[in-house]
């Protein structure tokens, strides 16, 4: 059994959902409270045992690359200011190795993962993206790590979403469950509504076997006219196993607008300098809209 040491996050994305703001910065820079998305997935990577980590960026990207680098003014002033705790928090963001690689273009989520093949060379991976954080006791990518120690076989993580929802996500369709780990006989990606075979997601959790690049390789655009890791997933469970897992824990969806507000809710609210303040504003606010009979 080969180890899980490499990632690939991919961000090189247009994030078109969150257009203005995205125009001139990455949407993976986009913060909860006062960390930038990304920051979660790379913390989720390292404390699941990920050595080495390779980020695909694209045009426009650059400020992932300044995040993630050291920042010698600012930690002179902090120090200076003795700020210790804040130059901590700033002094761990660059205290990682990353790599970067370009998508020159935006030409779907199957093409960035593509992209990252010379440096995952024959070993299996892992893939993180950043429109899903995961709050649970063990890392969500651990998870995974320990079933693909198990079963050997390529793995991805699943969640039930609302039948109305399931359009939205890429869908396994299953033909065993145990426990919690499903052995799937076809993904199928956004599935037209009132067909999806199940409610079974996939969260943007990946272990999966290097022969998934052939499969990248030779994969025809699909889903929104981009090459999607879904469709080439699928190829590859037609003729290798491919298994789907429910994990434990939470899945906070940062992706679009109305799950990146309420996720900056839920985290202020388990924030203990913050909870308190943001209740009372939302009580205030909630008196209003009651007082004008909107809710
Ligand atoms: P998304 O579809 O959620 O991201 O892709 P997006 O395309 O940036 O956002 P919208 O839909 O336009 O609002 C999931 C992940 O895959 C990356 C994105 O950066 C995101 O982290 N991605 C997507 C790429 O790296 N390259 C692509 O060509 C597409």
């Amino acid at each position: 059994m080969r180890k899980i040491t490499k990632a690939v996050i991919p961000a090189a994305g247009l994030g078109t959902r969150f257009l203005p703001a995205t125009k001139a910065m990455p949407k993976e820079m986009l913060p909860i409270i006062d960390k930038p998305t990304i920051q979660y997935i790379v913390d989720e990577a390292i404390e699941s045992g990920i050595e080495d980590l390779i980020i695909v960026t694209g045009k426009g990207k650059r400020a992932i690359e300044d995040h993630f680098d050291n920042a010698f003014e600012l930690e002179y002033r902090l120090m200076d200011k003795e700020k210790l705790e804040l130059l901590t928090e700033v002094q761990r963001s660059s205290s990682i190795d990353i790599h970067y690689i370009r998508q020159k273009e935006p030409n779907g989520l199957g093409h960035a993962i593509w992209c990252a093949r010379r440096f995952i060379g024959d070993e299996p991976f892992a893939v993180l993206l950043g429109d899903d954080i995961v709050v649970s006791e063990e890392p969500c990518l651990k998870q995974l790590i320990q079933f693909y120690e198990q079963m050997n076989a390529s793995i991805v993580g699943i969640q039930p979403v609302k039948e109305s929802e399931t359009h939205r996500y890429g869908i396994i369709d299953y033909t065993e469950q145990m426990g919690r780990l499903y052995r799937v006989n076809k993904f199928i990606e956004k599935p037209t509504k009132g067909t999806a075979p199940s409610n079974l997601a996939i969260m943007g959790r990946y272990i999966l076997e290097p022969e998934v690049f052939d499969f990248l390789e030779q994969q025809e655009k699909g889903a929104g006219g981009e090459i999607q890791l879904t469709d080439a997933i699928q190829r590859m469970n037609e003729v290798r196993p491919v298994y789907a897992y429910n994990f434990h824990g939470t899945r906070y969806d940062v992706g679009e607008k109305l799950g990146f507000i309420l996720t900056t809710i839920q985290f202020a609210l388990q924030n203990d300098e913050l909870r308190t303040p943001v209740l009372s504003g939302l009580k205030e606010i909630l008196q209003e809209e009651k007082m004008l009979k909107i809710v």
